[in-house]
């Protein structure tokens, strides 16, 4: 259990990625809300969730009532939409922290490191949103096939990049609560380097024949 439970949005919950980190954060003891633009749909998905572990606190709303009652957001949503999606819900993300682990693929050769112009799009986020918001990015090379699935420990280290320290300490604590470990990386713009890792490692993936590869930080301190 966390010793500091959150209330967390995961916003476009309903997918792969977002279900997932939810999935965990909720089993961590957090009161989580999944997000989606169809109310049926997030309703669905939270059943499944609460059927893989009882007792969890999680709801469904709508993203933007979602991101309202949070006091974290965490967004999964297609790169295409990122913006637009985090824009559209500004209002009710002020002064919160927005988690971005969208990564920019381009399909459909998304083994291939295409990054948009200006070098990271989770910082081309935090320069739209303004300071109000706090975006840090994480779990961007965090695998979604295994996250469902809570006998499953999940073997790999988070990128966790921010300009706002702080913001940066409460989503390491998150990620260890999610069963993982969370490496400071520095400001916002080297997320670009975790977006590009996404890529590089969906290209081992289809040479390795394996669903989920992740990476390791080395010579830490344990
Ligand atoms: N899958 C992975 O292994 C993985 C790993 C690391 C990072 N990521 C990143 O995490 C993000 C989510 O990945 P995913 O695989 O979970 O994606 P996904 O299943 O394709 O989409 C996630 C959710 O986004 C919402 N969405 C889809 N189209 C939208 C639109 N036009 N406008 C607003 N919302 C829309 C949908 O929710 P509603 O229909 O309910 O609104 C959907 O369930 C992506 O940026 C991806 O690159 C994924």
């Amino acid at each position: 259990m966390t010793p500091t439970p959150h209330t967390i949005a995961v916003l476009g919950g309903t997918g792969a990625e977002g279900s997932g980190l939810a999935l965990r954060l909720a089993h961590a003891g957090h009161r989580v809300i999944i997000g989606s633009r169809d109310a049926a749909k997030s309703a669905q998905v939270c059943a499944e969730l609460a059927a893989l572990s009882p007792g969890a606190k999680l709801e469904a709303a709508g993203n933007r009532d979602a991101a309202a009652a949070a006091q974290i957001a965490i967004l999964t949503v297609p790169h295409s939409v990122q913006q637009a999606t985090a824009l559209d819900l500004r209002e009710q993300l002020a002064g919160k922290i927005l988690i971005d682990a969208t990564v920019p693929l381009v399909p459909p050769k998304v083994a291939r490191v295409q990054l948009p112009e200006g070098g990271s799009a989770v910082a081309a986020l935090q320069k739209l949103l303004g300071e109000s918001v706090r975006v840090v990015a994480a779990f961007q090379n965090v695998s979604a096939h295994h996250l469902r699935d809570l006998t499953h420990s999940v073997d790999c280290d988070v990128l966790v990049c921010g300009d706002d320290i702080p913001a940066r300490e409460t989503v390491i604590g998150l990620v260890r609560d999610v069963g993982l470990r969370g490496v400071h990386a520095g400001p916002i713009a080297n997320a670009a380097a975790a977006e590009a890792l996404t890529s590089v490692l969906i290209a081992i993936n289809i040479r390795y024949k394996v669903p989920g590869t992740g990476i390791r930080i080395t010579g830490l301190p344990d």
